[in-house]
């Protein structure tokens, strides 16, 4: 697609040779574009492209790039407060945290903010051993929990995370995910095994003392592992070791949290109650804030100075969240993102039989998956072909999963519903151009 807006003096190709020699290339782009302007569902580019953005800057402009009144609440702040870190408090970080509080399951009374996910990680680690006094942590396979050492530690999504940079965190131990589609041999509307706890009692039969577990950390859907959503009573089960064990729950909401999944988190879809929740990403639509929100009993063993931020809670990151709370609420968002995954899921219906790669298709609200497989094998590169082609006919779609076989489809959950026809459209029509090349 070609657009009006204003190009930049430089090709998309030049600013690519500038950040090759300025940018450290351990950033793995999911695409070639260089974005100058961004508004709604729109990615504009310095080549004067218009793409439709159906990753959302990886699940988190779930309310639009530059939502209105997002772009409003920011203006406002930056006019009257920026800054204060620890030095003072400030009214902002308390609304924020009260705004969570209401929002997030019951329990959960006591919010610690951080700027990215893995700090909101990093926090329920250190609040989790602090509280119960225990050291070790459970986590799963194909989870995504960040990059800094204590996050990576509970990574299991991909081993190139861990490629030269050991040791990590003692005490993690990992066990399955339910991933019925890859990883359970049981027949399909069978229980699963995994989500019934199999490998957890053998864990702790064999080789885990339930009792020095501090926490379970868990992605209520798995994200960068291939948008997984496990099977009913897969929390449950988790929930009740918990309880029985004295271990605290920790729900990873960073990717599905914020009304993505149709509810305001994914959790809130099997009614369980985690002990810490961490959230980020959608929280500020792309302004830098993330939060750890726990039980008050659990937050209250760290008592002040034990752990801290120079800019988690920043008044101007906020005020985004704030403002991207309002959105949510006013817009009743949370329906609308129910209503296109269902919209959605009835569309991919018939892609099974339309299409020989589409294996699997999975999600909740605007967290959708589509795994391609060639016969038993992961379809690696028939992805990287339709994603390409749909860059090109003018859509930006992410993938993920251990073999980067699933596309996800996360656009906006105020995209309009001629964007996202548009967009399917152009990403169908990508398929059969790559179906025909196979
Ligand atoms: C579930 C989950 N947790 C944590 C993180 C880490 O977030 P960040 O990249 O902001 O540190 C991510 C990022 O993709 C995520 O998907």
């Amino acid at each position: 697609m070609k657009t009006a807006v204003a190009q930049t003096h430089m090709t998309d190709k030049e600013w690519r040779g500038r950040d090759a020699e300025a940018v450290s290339q351990v950033y793995s782009r999911y695409s070639e574009l260089v974005i100058v302007e961004a508004e709604g569902t729109h990615l504009h580019t310095a080549d004067g492209r218009d793409v439709l953005d159906f990753g959302c800057g990886i699940a988190v402009t779930s309310v639009g790039h530059r939502h209105p009144r997002v772009v409003q609440a920011v203006h406002e702040q930056v006019d009257k407060l920026w800054h204060t870190s620890t030095t003072a408090y400030h009214t902002k970080i308390v609304e924020t945290a009260e705004r969570l509080v209401a929002i997030t399951p019951d329990g959960l009374d006591r919010v610690f903010f951080g700027n990215s996910g893995a700090e909101a990680v990093e926090a329920a680690l250190k609040v989790a051993r602090r509280s119960t006094g225990r050291t070790d942590i459970i986590a799963f396979e194909g989870s995504f929990h960040g990059r800094t050492y204590g996050a990576l530690s509970l990574t299991a999504s991909k081993s190139k995370y861990h490629r030269g940079v050991g040791p990590f965190l003692p005490g993690v131990h990992h066990t399955p995910y339910p991933y019925c589609f890859r990883t359970c041999s049981h027949a399909p509307g069978e229980p699963c095994p995994i989500a019934a706890g199999k490998y957890l009692d053998d864990m702790f039969d064999l080789w885990v003392d339930p009792e020095s577990v501090a926490a379970i950390v868990v992605e209520p859907i798995l994200g960068e592992g291939g948008y997984v959503v496990p099977p009913e009573g897969f929390l449950q089960t988790l929930r009740s070791y918990c309880d029985r064990y004295g271990m605290l729950l920790v729900a990873d909401e960073v990717q599905s949290g914020m009304g993505r999944t149709g509810k305001m988190f994914a959790v809130d879809h099997d009614a369980v109650k985690p002990d810490i929740m961490c959230v980020a990403k959608a929280l500020g639509d792309g302004l830098p804030i993330s939060a750890m929100v726990a039980r008050h009993e659990v937050m209250e063993a760290w008592h002040a100075g034990e752990h801290g931020t120079t800019y988690g809670g920043n008044p101007v990151a906020c005020a985004a969240a704030l403002a991207v709370m309002d959105v949510i609420e006013d817009e009743h968002l949370l329906d609308r993102s129910a209503r296109l995954g269902t919209q959605i899921m009835e569309r991919l219906a018939t892609w099974k039989d339309r299409y020989a790669h589409v294996a699997d298709i999975r999600g909740r609200g605007l967290m959708i998956g589509v795994e391609f497989m060639e016969g038993a094998t992961p379809a690696t590169a028939f992805v990287e072909g339709v994603r390409s082609d749909a860059i090109e006919r003018g859509v930006l779609t992410l993938a993920c999963g251990r073999d980067e076989n699933v596309i996800r489809l996360v656009p906006p959950m105020t995209i309009s519903d001629a964007d996202l026809d548009a967009g399917l459209s152009m990403l169908e029509a990508s398929i059969e151009a790559m179906e025909r090349k196979s």
